[in-house]
């Protein structure tokens, strides 16, 4: 049966290691005659990253805790490593051929350079469908618990057609095509901004916030994540590859405009600052069991802010 880990809240600023120990023990072990798409998924699943989904769900979930309370690490770890399964399945076929054909991802080669084209397909469907498979096993432990039911729900949504395939989708038929403002805005908000928000509200849910606060929440998640895309943009123009751990030019190869190449750098930064900004003021508003936590994930946001990775 499943076991439940207690564990205690710590001061809080986590670190990547810190999230990295939650999450790794949720991922399969390569054997058996499927030791290929697992080994492919592991590869890139633990080939680094900034962790920043399971750790703005963890600083979420912290927030709507007593900060004395002991909390149950068996019910918010399973959906950490999921959304990073998730996220890390986005990034697999978002390097594919068939997409925007990158070579490099985390400091690393790409799962269809490393694998073959056919395994990396493969290891980002099981990435996906694993995701479900280890968070649906919190219904074990927490049976008929509403909270539990919503952060289901908004895990099966936001990274689906409605949100990041619907982003990615709209991303892809627009290469090399001038894109309207309303048009970008559908990009971002869903490639980018629907796993971050995914993040956000399903930690706030577990920890049993209502909907009134999850809803502010996805809101403040929007805006961090138009900044962050924005940020990213701006790095695949000005970035230093070594510290990306990607190709810089990658939209540029691909005939994308995005809103950096539309506005220029300036006015990028001028945006990702005011997102940021935005996504502080609504967070900053929000009635918090742990103002701890939340001087945390103010502090990740305008982390991000600078970023060159
Ligand atoms: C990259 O995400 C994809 C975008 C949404 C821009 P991250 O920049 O969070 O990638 P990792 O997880 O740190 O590799
Ligand atoms: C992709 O945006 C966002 C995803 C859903 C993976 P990009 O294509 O700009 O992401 P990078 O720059 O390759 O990480
Ligand atoms: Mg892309
Ligand atoms: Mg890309
Ligand atoms: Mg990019």
């Amino acid at each position: 049966m499943n076991q439940i880990i207690m564990g205690m809240q710590n001061n809080m600023g986590y670190s990547v290691k810190e999230i990295e120990k939650l999450i790794y023990k949720y991922m399969p072990t390569s054997k058996g005659y499927q030791q290929d798409v697992i080994a492919a998924m592991n590869y890139a699943f633990s080939a680094g990253g900034k962790r920043l989904r399971p750790m703005m769900m963890k600083l979420c979930y912290d927030m709507f805790t007593e900060q004395s309370e002991v909390y149950d690490e068996g019910v918010i770890a399973p959906f950490m490593a999921a959304i990073e399964m998730i996220h890390t399945y986005s990034l697999i076929h978002d390097d594919l051929p068939a997409l925007d054909n990158d070579e490099l991802r985390r400091g690393k080669p790409t799962v269809h350079v490393e694998f073959g084209e056919d395994i990396a397909i493969l290891a980002g469907d099981g990435l996906l469908n694993y995701a479900y498979e280890t968070c649906a096993k919190v219904f074990d432990i927490r049976p008929k618990d509403t909270g539990v039911e919503k952060a289901f729900v908004v895990m099966a949504h936001k990274p689906g057609i409605y949100g990041m395939i619907g982003g990615q989708t709209l991303d892809v038929v627009l290469s090399g095509k001038p894109v309207d403002e309303r048009a970008l805005d559908f990009i971002y908000r869903n490639k980018t901004s629907a796993l971050i928000e995914c993040a956000m509200m399903v930690g706030a849910y577990l920890a049993g916030a209502d909907e009134e606060t999850v809803s502010k929440l996805e809101q403040a998640a929007c805006c961090v994540g138009m900044a962050f895309q924005v940020q990213d943009d701006i790095l695949d123009i000005i970035g230093q590859e070594d510290k990306l751990g990607k190709p810089l030019h990658s939209d540029e190869k691909n005939d994308k405009y995005t809103y950096a190449t539309i506005h220029g750098i300036d006015a990028s930064k001028a945006y990702v600052r005011e997102m940021s900004d935005k996504a502080n003021d609504i967070i900053k508003g929000l009635h918090v069991k742990n103002e701890k936590a939340k001087e945390e994930l103010i502090k990740l946001i305008n982390s991000l802010i600078d970023r060159d990775r």
